[in-house]
C-alpha cells in the first residue's frame, strides 16, 4: 500500500479501530521510563500514552485529522526520514505500522537514531497469522498479503539487536478490530465498515472480498463455522501473533 492509502482507508477507521487499554499497558511497560516518545505511523493516534510527551508522525492527512481533541502534536512524515534530532526523544515507537513503510532498515535506523532509551515495535508475526482460521477455511490470500508485506520477527530481530520479543494475546473483547483481533467475533467480517478499517481487506480484488464474505456467511448461517470453531466463543484469549519487539537503547 502507498504512504497515502490510508487517505482512503482512514474513513470512518477510529470508530472501529478503539484503542484497547490492556495493549496500551503493555505499550506503556514497554517504553520503561521514556518520559518523551515518537509515535511513528501513529494513524489517529491509537495506543499513545497520555502520561508522558509524545509527539505522532504520519503520513496521511485523513488519518491526522481522526486524531481526538486531547492528542498531542503531530507533524505529517514518514519513518523513514523522521522531524526529531538525533537523541531527541526518550522512546519510538510504531504500532502495526512497519508493514507499510518503504523502507524497514531505514525507518527502524530512524527510531534508533532519535530515541535516547527505547524502540517499541508493535508487529504480527505472520508464523501464527497462517494458523488463524480466517486463513485456514477463507482467504489463503490474506496469508499472502501479510508474507509480502510484514517483516519476520526475525528480520525486526536482526534490524535491532538486543531486541526482546513479547507475545500479546488478543482479549476475546478486544477493542481494536483490527482483522486477526476478531477471532472469536466471525460475524464482524460481515460488516463492511468493520472491512473497511483493515487494510488487507482493501487489497483483496473485489471478487475475492465477494467470495470470502460470502463463504464465511453461509457457514455462520449453516452452523459449520461454529462446528469447526465454536469452542472459541467461549475462549478469554487467543495468540494471533501480536508481538511487542522491545529495543532498550541505554
Ligand atoms: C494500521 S495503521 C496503524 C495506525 C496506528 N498506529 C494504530 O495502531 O491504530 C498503519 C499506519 O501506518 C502509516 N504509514 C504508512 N506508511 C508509513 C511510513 N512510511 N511511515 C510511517 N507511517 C506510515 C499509515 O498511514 C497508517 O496510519
Amino acid at each position: 500500500m502507498g504512504k497515502a492509502a490510508y487517505d482512503t482507508m482512514g474513513r470512518g477507521y477510529a470508530p472501529i479501530r478503539r484503542p484497547d487499554p490492556r495493549l496500551a499497558a503493555a505499550i506503556e511497560a514497554a517504553l520503561g521510563d521514556s518520559t518523551s516518545a515518537a509515535n511513528v505511523g501513529a494513524g489517529a493516534g491509537s495506543y499513545e500514552p497520555t502520561d508522558r510527551l509524545v509527539v505522532a508522525v504520519e503520513p496521511s492527512a485523513v488519518m491526522l485529522t481522526q486524531r481526538p481533541p486531547p492528542a498531542g502534536p503531530a507533524v505529517q512524515g514518514v519513518a523513514e526520514r523522521l522531524p526529531f534530532r538525533t537523541g531527541g526523544v526518550d522512546g519510538a515507537m510504531t504500532v502495526i505500522s512497519v508493514h507499510h513503510w518503504t523502507d524497514l532498515g531505514a525507518g527502524l535506523a530512524e527510531m534508533v537514531r532519535v530515541a535516547r532509551r527505547r524502540v517499541v515495535v508493535v508487529t504480527i508475526d505472520t508464523e501464527v497469522v497462517a494458523g488463524h482460521w480466517m486463513v485456514q477455511d477463507y482467504a489463503p490470500e490474506i496469508l499472502d498479503l501479510h508474507v509480502s508485506a510484514f517483516p519476520t520477527v526475525a528480520d525486526l530481530c536482526r534490524l535491532l539487536p538486543g531486541a526482546s520479543v513479547t507475545a500479546w494475546p488478543v482479549p476475546a473483547d478486544c477493542t481494536d478490530g483490527f482483522l486477526a483481533a476478531l477471532w472469536s467475533r466471525p460475524e464482524a467480517h460481515l460488516d463492511p465498515a468493520v472491512r473497511a478499517a483493515s487494510s488487507a481487506w482493501h487489497q483483496l480484488p473485489e471478487p475475492v472480498v465477494d467470495r470470502i464474505v460470502r463463504d464465511l456467511a453461509g457457514d455462520l448461517a449453516t452452523g459449520r463455522w461454529d462446528d469447526r470453531h465454536g469452542h472459541l466463543r467461549g475462549a478469554p484469549a487467543l495468540d494471533v501473533g501480536v508481538r511487542i519487539v522491545t529495543t532498550a537503547l541505554a
